[in-house]
């Protein structure tokens, strides 16, 4: 086994996820387990059943992450002695899903005699960036847009980051699923939503774009979640049946509305060549193409994460891991779960 090596593990929503990575960055092996199918009746994440679901799921994934790894290498299976560090996502996320993570990773380093590192999550989602554009290099700016969070990020260097400004109600990929939700489309919505959005017609219906001249860097969209469900609840009351793709269409351009123009501001205050996106919303073509037309024509270079990478992953986390790693920045064995840790 060519090492050393850094296991990721990543559990701070509904998905377990574990990964090997070289000490050159490259990825032997990425499981992810997802648990939607046990949310999408309730049309969003439940946070006790992630947590049961984690727990039920993390030996098996990770005993499959040695195996695929073990394959990588040409042999059976990776041991856990073969590893050189572990890294866990500590925070942001569900508490009790955090926990999980932290708890068996924790394990894991003690039971192994391991290096023990504390990842940031939504350092993994921007990391993500790098591994299809390796010269990325700050400063740049960030747009970070999932389920949980959506900021604008001035990446001053790696690790020093000022959070120019952020949702002060819902995050955008929390309004495609909600929006989702209200239509019965199921959970989670964004992918549903943006595919039907590709049929329809931007402009049939005229939803608010919340705080797109606030002059700040916050966000609103629980506004624009009202007034799509009060739209769908007026067409329901008349009897009209609700044109769907025009629906999403028209959502997801006041969505994408602000998130462009706020991200434009951030470019031209800061002074930056260069844009990223990630977190799960990154994965819709929508977004990705407004900011290539928006920043194309501004000479801005846009970034984006593979497809596989924009939903929460381990391989992601571990990338901020083997930096930890290299600069023998690790955790104590005290580590706990931070579910608001600040970028
Ligand atoms: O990053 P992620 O897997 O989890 C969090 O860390 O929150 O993001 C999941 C979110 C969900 O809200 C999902 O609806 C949204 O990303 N999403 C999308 C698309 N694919 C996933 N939103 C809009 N368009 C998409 N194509």
């Amino acid at each position: 086994v060519a090492g050393p090596l850094v296991l990721s593990i990543e559990s701070s929503c509904d998905e377990t996820a574990m990964a090997v990575t070289d000490s050159h960055g490259v990825v032997c092996a990425s499981v992810v387990a997802t648990q939607i199918d046990f949310h999408a009746r309730f049309g969003g994440v439940v946070p006790e059943i992630a947590s049961r679901k984690h727990t039920e799921a993390i030996v098996g994934v990770l005993e499959e992450t040695l195996a695929q790894a073990g394959a990588h290498f040409g042999c059976d299976t990776l041991a856990p002695s073969d590893l050189a560090a572990v890294g866990v996502t500590s925070g942001p996320g569900l508490v009790g899903a955090l926990v999980v993570g932290v708890a068996f990773a924790k394990g894991l380093a003690v039971a192994a005699d391991l290096p023990l590192i504390a990842v940031h999550h939504l350092e993994g989602h921007l990391m993500a960036n790098l591994f299809e554009t390796p010269d990325l290099k700050p400063p740049f700016v960030a747009s970070l847009v999932s389920g949980g969070n959506t900021m604008l990020v001035h990446v001053r260097a790696w690790g020093d980051y000022e959070v120019l400004g952020s949702t002060i109600d819902d995050a955008v990929g929390e309004a495609f699923d909600k929006v989702a939700k209200a239509l019965g489309l199921g959970y989670p919505g964004g992918p549903v939503i943006s595919k039907l959005a590709a049929k329809g017609n931007q402009r049939a219906i005229h939803f608010p774009r919340a705080m797109m001249h606030s002059g700040d860097y916050s966000f609103s969209l629980s506004g624009l979640k009202t007034a799509v469900i009060t739209y769908i609840e007026g067409e329901n009351r008349a009897g009209r049946p609700i044109n769907l793709p025009n629906l999403a269409a028209s959502f997801e351009a006041a969505v994408v509305d602000v998130q462009v123009a706020k991200a434009k501001t951030a470019v031209e205050e800061t002074g930056v060549s260069d844009i990223c996106i990630g977190g799960g919303v990154a994965a819709n073509p929508e977004l990705r193409a407004a900011y290539q037309k928006t920043f194309g024509k501004m000479g801005v270079r846009v970034t984006v994460p593979p497809m596989r990478a924009c939903g929460d992953n381990a391989a992601m986390i571990g990338i901020p891991a083997l930096r930890s790693y290299l600069a023998g920045n690790f955790a104590e064995l005290t580590l706990d779960a931070a579910p608001n840790a600040p970028l």
